[in-house]
């Protein structure tokens, strides 16, 4: 048995690399998966690829920042599909930054998307969801910490996590009973990581020695793989838990355990 037949799934930053694994792991875990993303270059194709290895997919395009945006997509997944019965919201925003040099759109953008995103899209989503459905937040590890040249990024996730607890808790006071995780993801290997490693590397220092000093905090020794994360929100997303919500799942390699 299929952990996901017969279940509907949205992903937000679907065309990205971790949503990408996400939507390849549902798909083959029987879900009909909606890719949803801003990428209306990369989306398509993520879907094609689902389906030509027998799943069932659809690109739609998402700006997760815009409530109207949402609600288009929404209507097109109930339309299409037939209900909803699962969301992960891993679509982010979050350019690189101090608190002393970061320009103020760049954090409102940040907010806009990664915080907002994950408020509009549980609102609209669980509105329409089936009875035990489930949402799954993608925050990061950059949560919990300070960081230095990462601070909207840092803040919004903080939000991110916040926020899950909270729906969680109005969301198991009503009927439906839709249960609300978020996963904090540590390192794992996507082009926004790589995008990451040239942004930290300073000056004199390359990326390879930037990414080798990350690597040794990592107490497991590696970066982490996209479908890490998938298999985290194919635990949160099925039955299987059905009694967890209101919590964060870390899967970073032991990066956030080490004193
Ligand atoms: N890669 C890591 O090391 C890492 C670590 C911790 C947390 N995360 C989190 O995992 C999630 C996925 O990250 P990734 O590494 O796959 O990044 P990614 O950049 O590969 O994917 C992000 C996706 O979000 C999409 N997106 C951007 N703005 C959007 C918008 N307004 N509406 C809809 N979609 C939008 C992008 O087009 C892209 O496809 C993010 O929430 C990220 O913060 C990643």
């Amino acid at each position: 048995m299929k952990r996901l037949e017969g279940k509907v799934a949205i992903v937000t930053g679907g065309a990205g690399g971790i949503g990408t694994a996400i939507c390849r792991v549902f798909a083959r875990e029987g879900a009909r998966v909606a890719v949803a993303d801003v990428s209306e270059r990369r989306g398509p194709s993520v879907a094609e690829m689902i389906r030509s290895a027998g799943g069932e997919a659809q690109f739609m395009r998402l700006d997760a920042g815009d409530p109207a945006s949402w609600r288009a997509l929404i209507d097109a997944v109930v339309g299409q599909f037939g209900g909803l019965d699962i969301l992960v919201n891993a679509a982010y925003s979050g350019k690189a930054g101090a608190v002393d040099t970061m320009p103020d759109d760049v954090w409102d953008e940040a907010f806009r998307v990664t915080t907002d995103g994950v408020f509009y899209g549980m609102k609209t989503a669980a509105a329409a969801m089936r009875a035990r459905g489930a949402i799954v937040n993608i925050a990061s590890v950059a949560a919990y910490r300070g960081s230095t040249h990462n601070i909207a990024y840092a803040a919004a996730k903080s939000a991110v996590i916040s926020a899950t607890k909270s729906a969680a808790m109005r969301f198991a006071e009503l009927p439906h009973k839709i249960r609300v995780n978020a996963i904090a993801p540590g390192m794992i290997q996507t082009p926004a990581l790589e995008k990451t490693f040239v942004a930290l590397a300073r000056e004199g220092r390359s990326i390879e020695s930037t990414k080798a000093a990350m690597v040794r905090q990592i107490p497991l020794g590696e970066i982490g793989d996209p479908n890490d994360i998938a298999h985290a929100a194919l635990f949160l997303a099925s039955d299987d838990a059905r009694y967890v919500t209101g919590t964060e799942l870390i899967v970073d390699g032991g990066f956030l355990a080490r004193w």
